[in-house]
């Protein structure tokens, strides 16, 4: 059985994979030509966090696979009230096909696919955001024509988004800096997966400029994530003086990107020049999220031998 709980247990071939399908099902569906791989599947879809890009990339994704969207509140399931999660995880698998949760241990998510017997799909833990990032590699792959010896940049926190872009740039041949404020680096397991890497692919700085040097992608994203919202003031003045400006693209490579997993508080991580100057690259990569879900959904819940087909 195939999950996507965090980018790390994908193999490079797989990811390659993925980014693949993602790009032949964009042309499908901007062309019009069915591919409707989950046809008579159901997914579910639990949120126990707010979320714009990936409920609606999700329902729409599977839609146009030919399968049915169920979500699922975390206010209204009886998991939100104290029901075991191994409890939600064997009823759940009895009437869905997977299921895509966004919460907020990454335990939970591991969980669910222990107990379960479908596929789980990873939609944001406090830990990690491997869809986002599969995303963001179509996006670069599409503006770039190549990921292999890009430089990714990343500003700001050791957060979810920061420890899968780690995953996702040093798997596909990109190597890797960031500048993190002291005390909000990403944590030691992922710091370990970048070190293998070396120190000419991996480097975590505290010197946002020092970092941005010869990028070719520059990523940013919130300073106070998700459940952090008690933390934003103290979040604000560390963070000050991490934000992706023009001072900050000066000392990149020409036409380097600039990409953001949104929302974006501009005058915070980013300016609005900077993020209207690069808003085609954002916005795409938001639109990107639609085609690399339906290639995720693909790889886990079709059954074999019809991933590539149309019906
Ligand atoms: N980038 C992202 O995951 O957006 P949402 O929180 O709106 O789903
Ligand atoms: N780090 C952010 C990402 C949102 C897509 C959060 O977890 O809120």
């Amino acid at each position: 059985m195939k999950h996507l709980l965090k980018l790390e247990d994908w193999s490079t071939e797989e990811i390659i994979n993925t980014l693949n399908l993602a790009d032949q099902l964009k042309y499908e569906q901007k062309h019009g030509i069915e591919h409707k791989h989950l046809k008579g599947k159901t997914l579910g879809m639990i949120f126990e966090k707010s979320s714009t890009r990936t409920r609606v990339s999700f329902e729409v994704g599977m839609t146009q696979l030919g399968g049915y969207p169920l979500f699922l509140s975390s206010n209204d399931l009886q998991i939100g009230r104290g029901e075991p999660v191994e409890d939600t995880a064997r009823v759940l698998s009895r009437f869905l096909d997977g299921i895509m949760i966004r919460t907020f241990e990454q335990s939970e998510v591991e969980a669910l696919a222990e107990h379960g017997s479908i596929p789980i799909i990873n939609g944001l833990t406090d830990y990690c955001h491997p869809c986002q990032v599969l995303a963001d590699l179509m996006t670069i792959r599409e503006f770039k024509g190549k990921l292999e010896g890009l430089k990714m940049c990343f500003i700001g926190d050791g957060n979810n988004m920061m420890n899968s872009l780690i995953v996702g740039a040093l798997s596909t041949g990109m190597s890797f800096s960031a500048a993190c404020p002291e005390g909000y680096m990403p944590p030691q397991n992922i710091i370990e997966f970048g070190e293998k890497y070396g120190k000419g692919k991996f480097e975590i700085v505290h010197d946002p400029i020092e970092a941005a040097k010869n990028a070719d992608v520059v990523y940013t994203d919130v300073w106070a994530s998700m459940g952090q919202e008690e933390e934003k003031k103290i979040r604000e003045a560390a963070f000050a003086g991490y934000q992706v400006n023009a001072d900050l693209m000066a000392v990149t490579n020409p036409d380097c990107m600039v990409l953001h997993c949104l929302p974006a508080h501009r005058g915070e991580e980013i300016t609005a020049d900077v993020f209207e100057a690069h808003a085609n690259e954002i916005f795409e990569e938001a639109e990107n999220r639609l085609h690399a879900q339906k290639a995720v959904l693909v790889e886990c819940m079709a059954d074999k031998g019809n991933t590539r087909d149309n019906d």
